[in-house]
């Protein structure tokens, strides 16, 4: 049964958050002055279990969706996560993960074996002192190359993502084509967006995708790529030369609401129609409750269908200031 949301958009991607806590304290995302020590991270106990995600990741296959994406947080940092990703492969979609990369060296074979199909990873700049001044970790470069390679070795076809953002690591955007130009690695670029409170989002923060396309067109020509489907936010373009492929995600300048098909479910358990919504749908209540399979599908197939989100494409000053939950919570 296909559920479509209020202006006809079909129900294809769930997001699935497996934690709101990270390694990393990117700069963009977890500031470390909002999520130092005091902070309070979700307890073990508010988290959906495995059990319980795979469960609701069922009920939305049988609502219309085809592809299923692990993040957080940090997804890597939950223990065992290669269970989930074992019991997730069970209902034979398309399956992948964002991560930072950071565990990669060790994890990547284990969850290539598990089921996963692709993955993808977070680079924001090959330079050192950059990377580890935007992930305010210290954390060095190159671990995440070896990630990525590990991936690579173990099989997973890899993408991945860069934010821009201005002054910070806009100067690197042309090196990361040149590195990944050739290797079968599809390079993303995102517009650095107002996702929640606590990044000090400003718009003189974004660097345009028009803009950093024209940046690397100057020195590896591109030409543009037909989308491949319906809903498919990154821009694709091509190296003339043959080198592949690369994407810009033009949230902020070409927002793409009309084909959004996702939704989000949050890693205590509470589903998110847009990534920029103020309060989420209780899944887990329902399911602690002990609501039939049945039961569970016909209340987030209403939920869908009276979906009116359109944030990206309403945005406006008014808009920048209202409530918004935070990427690190609900996974991007
Ligand atoms: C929240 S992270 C979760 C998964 C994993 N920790 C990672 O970094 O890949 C998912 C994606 O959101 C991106 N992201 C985080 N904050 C963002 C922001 N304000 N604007 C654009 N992208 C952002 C990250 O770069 C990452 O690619
Ligand atoms: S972007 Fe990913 S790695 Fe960086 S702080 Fe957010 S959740 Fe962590």
């Amino acid at each position: 049964m296909d559920a479509l949301d209020t202006f006809g958009r079909p129900l294809r991607d769930l997001r699935i958050s497996v934690t709101d806590r990270c390694n990393f304290r990117c700069v963009y995302c977890m500031p470390r002055e909002v999520y130092g020590r005091e902070y309070r991270f979700l307890e073990r106990r508010e988290l959906l279990s495995f059990e319980e995600i795979a469960r609701v990741a069922g009920v939305f296959v049988s609502l219309g969706v085809s592809k299923l994406r692990i993040t957080g947080g940090e997804p890597l940092v939950r223990r065992d996560l290669e269970r989930l990703v074992a019991m997730l492969a069970e209902l034979d979609v398309d399956l992948t993960l964002t991560t930072n990369g950071s565990l990669l060296p060790v994890k990547a074979a284990a969850l290539a074996e598990a089921g996963l199909r692709r993955i993808t990873v977070s680079l924001d700049s090959l330079d050192d002192a950059t990377f580890r001044a935007m992930n305010d970790a210290d954390f060095p470069v190159a671990r995440v190359l070896d990630g990525i390679d590990a991936a690579r070795a173990a099989g997973l076809p890899v993408k991945v993502n860069c934010v821009v953002k201005r002054g910070v690591n806009d100067g690197d955007v042309v090196a990361m084509a040149r590195w990944f130009h050739g290797t079968g690695v599809t390079l993303r670029f995102i517009e650095y967006m107002d996702v929640g409170h606590t990044n000090g989002w400003r718009l003189d923060d974004v660097v345009p995708a028009a803009e950093i396309i024209r940046a690397i067109d100057d020195e590896l020509p591109l030409e543009p790529v037909e989308p491949a489907y319906r809903g498919e936010v990154a821009r694709r373009w091509r190296f003339r030369d043959g080198g592949g492929e690369l994407g810009v995600i033009a949230s902020v300048t070409q927002p793409f609401c009309g084909d959004c098909t996702r939704a989000r479910l949050s890693a205590e358990g509470r589903l998110y129609t847009c990534l920029f919504a103020v309060r989420g749908h209780d899944v887990r209540a329902m399911l602690r409750a002990g609501a039939t399979d049945e039961e569970l599908a016909r209340d987030l197939g209403a939920h869908w269908s009276r979906r009116t989100d359109r944030y990206s494409e309403l945005r406006s000053a008014r808009t920048v200031d209202l409530p918004k939950v935070e990427m690190s919570y609900i996974g991007g």
